[in-house]
């Protein structure tokens, strides 16, 4: 157990806190060490500091030992917190769900910058759902749009339906358990998928955070990364409305095999767009 308890004030806790965490070597630890903070005074990490001579009870001291030892420990911080921000909105998360990724959010703009008319009646089907930050994102943005989120994981499932409730969004989205698309029926206006996409042989390059806490069922992929694709890109066509889009999302230098099983398919691709360090990120694809 870290000994925060013989430190009597705040300011002295975050100090140690940060020391700590940098030893440790985990980056931004003086911010790190005021987000742990305020989590567990249940104030805003803003509200940490500036508060001299605020005196920690003996009971908060030890719930930041606890979660400062979390997280020397290498659980991400988002699973610590039980949230993340994405598309500046908050998601509830724990280790059942990926925790959303900032380039994720290329799918996001892609499929709104598709929308021709964002008060339309959209169907939506979001593959690999995970906390539902794809659908609920793109939902929060299309206010007569409806949405399905598939996962393979009931426990992913249930952090998506807390999510929708947590936004308002629980009457314009279902979450329903299956194996990719398989079993779906219907016709959507716009698919979104994030699947796993990393190949089995790249667990040992993964920072802790990732390889140790982060669900190996929303990272791998098989011995190439492209299992999933092959599984749910064939759905896709019998899926997709006559004028609608499917956005994929891809790893670095998966593009042309993507696009390849997506021709394969019967797709075409529309285009390709890069996240925020130039990377191909998102393909988007359409019925001839
Ligand atoms: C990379 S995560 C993406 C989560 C979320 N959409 C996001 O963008 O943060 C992939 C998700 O696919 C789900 N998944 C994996 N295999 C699946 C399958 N066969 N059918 C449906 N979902 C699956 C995982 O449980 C996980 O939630």
């Amino acid at each position: 157990m870290i000994d925060l308890l013989a430190l009597a004030t705040l300011d002295a806790a975050l100090a140690e806190s940060a020391r700590l965490l940098a030893a440790a070597g985990i980056d931004g630890a003086r911010l790190e060490a005021r987000l742990l903070a305020g989590h567990v005074l249940g104030i805003d990490a803003d509200a940490v500091i500036g508060r001299p001579g605020r005196r920690l009870a003996p009971g908060e001291a030890e719930k930041l030992a606890v979660v400062v030892r979390r997280r020397i420990e290498r659980e991400p911080i988002a699973y610590i917190l039980r949230e993340r921000e994405f598309w500046s909105l908050p998601f509830g998360v724990n280790d059942a769900v990926l925790i959303p990724r900032p380039d994720s959010e290329t799918l996001v703009a892609a499929a709104l910058d598709w929308t021709s008319d964002r008060g339309a009646p959209l169907r939506i089907l979001d593959l690999g759902t995970g906390s539902g930050c794809l659908l609920l994102s793109v939902l929060s943005e299309l206010p007569n749009a409806h949405g399905v989120g598939v996962d393979i994981s009931a426990h992913a499932l249930r952090v998506a339906r807390d999510n929708a409730g947590r936004l308002g969004l629980r009457a314009r989205a279902g979450f329903v358990q299956g194996d990719w698309a398989g079993a779906l029926t219907g016709e959507f206006d716009m698919i979104l998928a994030n699947p796993p996409y990393l190949a089995e042989t790249e667990l040992h390059a993964l920072a802790p955070e990732i390889a140790r806490f982060e669900p190996p069922v929303a990272l791998f992929a098989g011995d190439d990364g492209l299992a999933c694709y092959r599984a749910l890109i064939p759905d896709l066509t019998r899926l997709l409305a006559e004028a609608g889009a499917a956005f994929l999302e891809i790893g670095a230098g998966q593009a042309a095999p993507v696009a390849s099983l997506a021709r394969n398919a019967g797709l075409i691709q529309s285009m390709a767009r890069k996240d925020l360090a130039g990377i191909d990120r998102c393909l988007v694809l359409r019925r001839p």
